[in-house]
């Protein structure tokens, strides 16, 4: 079953604020998730994870680099053991993930047979270099594995995959911000908003 903490929400008041924010303002269309909401969904679903796996230890398996930033909030969620590791992928061909195989830039450090595993993913668009990594980590023997991503793009899902956990159902559109990045930039805005075509055209 999916669980999202809010699958209506695409639209946010909250205009970007002071600081470094201020001069990628103008690259920067709409704010979808402010902070706080972030925060609160971020909430939502550790509260949710520590639920779920009440006396279990789990293991967050994160896919750098974009999903650096959700890992660090939600595992302070998470109440009991978490161990965190970490993946980093490159998709093979000119297009990123749009083939669906990857090659393996940097592996797990634990083994995962007999472990409760999180994959924890910043966004599912295609789906495809999500598919193929459960596939490798599959083909190790977890106990359990479930995928917890923050956003969840409204689009033909190639893949079809169903995450356990969703932070925002989040419209077809480049979005960058808290991790998301367009060409290395904009990851440490605290806020998740769609970026101006004007940026990328
Ligand atoms: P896919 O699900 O295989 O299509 O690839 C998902 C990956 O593409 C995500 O983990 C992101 O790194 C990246 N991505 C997809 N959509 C966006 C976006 O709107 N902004 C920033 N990165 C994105
Ligand atoms: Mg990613």
């Amino acid at each position: 079953m999916m669980q999202s903490s809010n699958t209506s929400k695409t639209k946010s008041t909250t205009r970007p604020v002071k600081g470094a924010e201020i001069e990628t303002q103008d690259d920067i269309k709409q704010v979808l998730y402010s902070a706080e909401e972030i925060c609160a969904a971020v909430t939502k679903m550790g509260e949710q994870i520590t639920r779920d796996y009440s006396g279990r230890k789990v293991l967050l398996v994160t896919v750098l680099k974009g999903a650096f930033v959700f890992l660090a909030d939600l595992a302070r969620q998470i109440k009991g053991d978490v161990e965190v590791d970490f993946m980093a992928v490159s998709s093979y061909g000119a297009e990123a993930s749009s083939s669906g195989v990857v090659r393996i830039i940097k592996d797990l450090q634990a083994p995962v047979d007999g472990r409760d595993v999180i994959i924890v993913e910043d966004i599912l668009d295609s789906g495809l270099t999500l598919k193929y990594l459960l596939k490798i980590i599959n083909a190790r023997g977890p106990k359990s594995i479930e995928v917890a991503t923050l956003l969840y793009k409204q689009c033909l899902q190639q893949a079809r995959i169903e995450p356990r956990y969703v932070g925002f159902i989040c419209p077809d559109e480049f979005v960058v911000g808290y991790g998301l990045d367009y060409a290395e930039k904009y990851r440490n805005l605290p806020y998740i908003g769609v970026l101006n075509e004007k940026v990328y055209k």
